[in-house]
């Protein structure tokens, strides 16, 4: 039996009673035919693709039209390839759902939670909208309803980082009041977020900063055991998979001896590419009794040399588009390479004005003028473009 799209929806509508061999097709928003149970002991990268999301990929057209030929085809193509989505207030989980139309079976939503109450406890450009204190504004008005949102999505796929930072500002900025404030929110908070989003459709990795971070010799130790507490309060989840490293950051994969390697303090560090750090840290990680894989933010370190520091973060010059999405790391305890910091999207302001100025986007090797975290800056996504390598 042929039926017409007009005869279909009247079907649908109720206004036809179906025949009873016609069953009217459920309107499926994206994703599998069947709910999606992810096998978080497994590596899901290798049957999964990071899920270009359209909320960067409209932030990218928009770029792209601003800009003339031949960049502006090649601009194009960064919309194409799978970044990450940040809620990173409230109100900007009204960006998912969107974002959820249409995700192939074979793709995974990448989805970074990031609102902590006193967020980005050791600088000032991503302090958040709950002030310390808020957790129970964070449990119910933030992670409860990314759970509800999540359920409502069986059928996709989804990755979460957690919480950029916060647990390695714990560990290594014990000293700064705002970070001693924030500790027990952090660890409240962290805790909570696993195990309400431990669902079969999710695979989680919790932020552990970067080599330049948790990588110092004498940080290894207690920044796994930092973030072992946090798997271990949440239950032990079974969506559990490991952590994130170099989200937002610009360090290089496998560099050789590593962009900071004849610095004097080099001694103190072996984890002087990303590649050392995920094995450094994913031993200490599995001696401290958390699963220990990882996934890693490629995005922005396409091109070295930028930073004056190691410690550098806020929009650093001349960087680059870097690696693409992929489950080829050549490292077992690396999932997959990632896009998770959506590039073209600020660090920080560099109006020294303004509330949440912090001086490292003063710096020398911060990129001016810089709209406040989150915003766009054109000529940034400009001059990622120009640097990518591998080149669009
Ligand atoms: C900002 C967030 C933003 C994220 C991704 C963070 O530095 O604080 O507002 O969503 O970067 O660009």
């Amino acid at each position: 039996m042929k039926l017409s799209t007009a005869t279909l929806i009247a079907f649908a509508a109720g206004a036809i009673g179906a025949p009873a061999d016609f069953v009217v097709p459920r309107q499926a928003p994206g994703g599998c035919s069947s709910a999606v149970k992810l096998d978080a002991s497994t590596n899901v990268w290798t049957s999964y693709t990071l899920h270009p999301n359209s909320f960067y990929k409209e932030e990218v057209e928009a770029a792209a039209s601003q800009m003339s030929e031949p960049d502006a085809t090649k601009a194009r193509k960064v919309g194409d390839i799978g970044t990450f989505l940040w809620a990173d207030t409230i109100a900007n989980i009204a960006r998912i759902e969107p974002a959820l139309q249409g995700v192939p079976c074979n793709h995974i939503f990448g989805l970074v939670v990031y609102d902590l109450p006193g967020r980005d406890c050791a600088a000032k450009a991503s302090n958040g909208e709950l002030p310390v204190g808020a957790i129970d504004r964070y449990k119910t008005e933030y992670i409860d309803k990314l759970a509800a949102l999540i359920k409502k999505y069986p059928n996709t796929a989804f990755a979460l980082v957690i919480e950029p930072d916060s647990l390695p500002n714990l560990v290594t900025n014990a000293n700064v009041a705002a970070c001693q404030q924030s500790a027990a929110g952090y660890r409240e908070g962290v805790a909570y977020a696993l195990k309400t989003l431990n669902l079969p459709n999710v695979v989680q990795y919790i932020d552990a900063g970067h080599g330049g971070w948790l990588g110092w010799n004498d940080n290894l130790k207690p920044g796994a055991e930092e973030l072992a507490s946090a798997y271990k309060n949440a239950g032990s989840p079974s969506q559990f998979r490991g952590f994130a490293t170099n989200v937002a950051g610009w360090n290089q994969w496998d560099a050789e001896p590593g962009e900071f390697a004849s610095h004097p303090d080099a001694q103190y560090n072996k984890a002087q590419n990303e590649k050392k750090y995920v094995e450094l840290f994913g031993a200490a990680l599995a001696t401290a009794g958390m699963p220990n894989h990882a996934i890693v933010d490629t995005g922005r370190s396409g091109k070295p040399g930028g930073r004056l520091e190691w410690g550098d973060w806020c929009n650093v010059i001349d960087s680059g588009f870097g690696r693409r999405p992929s489950s080829s790391t050549g490292s077992t305890l690396a999932d997959a390479f990632v896009w998770v910091k959506p590039g073209g999207e600020s660090d920080g302001t560099s109006d020294s004005s303004a509330v949440r100025y912090d001086s490292f986007c003063g710096k020398a090797d911060a990129f001016k003028p810089s709209p406040e975290a989150g915003q766009w800056n054109q000529a940034f996504f400009e001059m990622l473009l120009k640097n990518a390598n591998p080149a669009f």
